[in-house]
């Protein structure tokens, strides 16, 4: 049977490189595609969002991929805000800076292409294009904007595309019964026919781009929602435009629908790696590559890259928490791996808030260039920090990296705050991963001294002269009036 290998290396699968249409990519580990709203994505791509996108080429993965990019214009030719305009020329530069940088790293620069609606679709639909509600020449428009962005990517220095057709995007939605009504020779009758938008846009990327570009397409192995294309029908539809793509990468659900955010975005509650047998019993059947993605950690990654059930994986959210992963895990240094906690903060920044893709456990993800720019300071401080939940240990790590002595006071007798008891249930696994991966990184860091069992006051920090204290001693439970006293409550 397989064992895992406790520590990992250079040495294992997840590492080693791999032969993809004509280019090689270093290693298994693709930056899923995701766009960070730190700005909207550019005509010069700024330096705010070069540094954005660097740390991930940095920390090792063999990809990155910038998310769901439309091809096709708003109705009157402008792009729209927020993502890099694939429909015309000027996206050559900011393509090329992009893809200049990842180089730089011995990285691929890859770029997911969608089609979307007519601005004011109805916010009911659960496709991104209806099928029924598209005439045969919108769809040859689509197919062209397409080929037209995959021949722009190729002139930028663009090593892939992802063509999104997962979560009822539009070639999904033609290949879903339960999406097309259509009666035609793009209607549901058929797999071939219910296949054919997928036909047009890949025939019509390789005649325009060859195989300059490596092909990647994004599929939901289920929708999760009646009627949706079943196991056998994605093998089939695999099967039939294999030789055209390079790999099959497997996601799952519709993004138009918010209850789907749990098979998007697999929150804490579930289980890791919703993908991945799937995605493994796919690879036994096709024989064009195979990617997964969903909270996939660096564990699973190596379990399924080692024994051949996949070939890559995918990961955004991990690699939000630590751009390092990959290096990390590369050096020994898989414990030092910052776990992302799955609490989905990053999706409701920006799916919900229009904000920039914040993250709850690494506060550098998307203020980059704010904390680069940040003065370092001039001397060396004795700080004292007081309280050892999350809040305090994180400042005592932030001191201690911009040069400070640090000395942590906590009263109890272990560090943890109130994580020690959020960490508690078996489905807050990743809470307790977390936890004591802060545990573990403050008591090694050489410039923290860690105080258990002491409570800090105003004449031990007077006496002890601190030059600064950080008071993080967190807040108290309140109990609301009207439960006080109730013989059920448990407080
Ligand atoms: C902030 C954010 C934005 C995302 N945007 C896209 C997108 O534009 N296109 C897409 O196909 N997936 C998008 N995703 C989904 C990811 O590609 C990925 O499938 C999902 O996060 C699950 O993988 P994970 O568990 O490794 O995060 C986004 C994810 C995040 C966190
Ligand atoms: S905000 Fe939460 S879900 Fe998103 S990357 Fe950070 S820890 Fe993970």
């Amino acid at each position: 049977m397989f064992k895992l290998a406790k520590s990992m290396n250079e040495n294992q699968s997840v590492f080693s490189p791999i032969k993809v249409g004509n280019t090689i990519y270093k290693n298994r580990i693709i930056l899923a595609p995701q766009k960070p709203r730190n700005c909207a994505i550019s005509r010069t791509f700024i330096h705010e969002e070069m540094e954005f996108w660097r740390k991930f080429a940095q920390g090792g993965a063999a990809c990155l991929t910038i998310g769901a990019t439309p091809v096709n214009p708003l109705p009157d030719g402008k792009g729209r805000d927020g993502n890099i305009p694939v429909h015309d020329d000027s996206c050559l530069v900011p393509l090329s800076r992009f893809a200049d940088m990842t180089h730089m790293y011995g990285c691929k620069a890859s770029i997911e292409l969608c089609a979307y609606d007519k601005p004011g679709s109805s916010k009911e639909q659960l496709v991104e294009i209806v099928p029924d509600a598209v005439t045969v020449d919108e769809i040859r428009a689509y197919v062209k904007n397409f080929a037209d962005a995959a021949e722009r990517c190729v002139i930028a220095g663009m090593d892939a595309i992802v063509i999104h057709g997962a979560h009822g995007h539009f070639p999904a939605a033609f290949f879903s019964k339960a999406m097309n009504k259509r009666t035609d020779e793009f209607g549901a009758d058929t797999l071939e026919n219910r296949a054919r938008v997928a036909d047009m846009i890949l025939d019509a990327i390789r005649e325009r781009v060859g195989r300059k570009i490596v092909v990647e397409w994004r599929l939901s192995i289920n929708d999760m929602y009646p009627g949706s294309p079943t196991f056998d029908e994605i093998v089939w539809f695999v099967r039939h435009i294999q030789d055209r793509v390079d790999i099959v990468h497997v996601s799952r659900g519709l993004h138009r629908l918010p209850s789907h955010e749990r098979f998007l975005f697999t929150p804490i509650y579930t289980p890791r790696g919703i993908n991945l047998k799937d995605a493994a019993a796919l690879k036994e059947q096709v024989s064009v590559l195979v990617c997964a993605v969903g909270g996939i950690t660096i564990e699973l990654a190596e379990e399924y890259i080692s024994t051949g059930k996949l070939d890559f994986v995918a990961m955004a959210r991990e690699l939000y928490a630590d751009p390092d992963l990959p290096r990390k895990a590369k050096a020994g240094r898989k414990d030092e791996i910052r776990p992302c906690v799955r609490c989905n903060a990053c999706i409701n920044n920006t799916h919900v808030h229009r904000m920039p893709a914040y993250c709850a456990v690494n506060v550098n993800n998307n203020r980059e260039v704010l904390f680069d720019t940040f003065p370092k300071p001039a001397h060396s401080r004795h700080v004292a920090v007081v309280g050892g939940g999350p809040a305090g240990m994180e400042a005592a790590r932030t001191a201690a990296m911009r040069g400070h002595k640090v000395t942590l006071f906590e009263k109890s007798d272990a560090l943890g705050g109130m994580l020690k008891y959020a960490s508690v249930p078996w489905f807050k696994k990743d809470i307790k991963d977390y936890l004591d991966w802060a545990v573990r990184m403050t008591q090694r860091d050489p410039n923290i001294t860690v105080k258990l069992n002491s409570e800090a006051n105003a004449e031990l920090l007077k006496a002890e002269g601190f030059d600064t204290v950080i008071v993080a001693n967190g807040g108290t439970p309140i109990m609301p009036g009207f439960l006080q006293g109730k013989a059920n409550v448990a407080w």
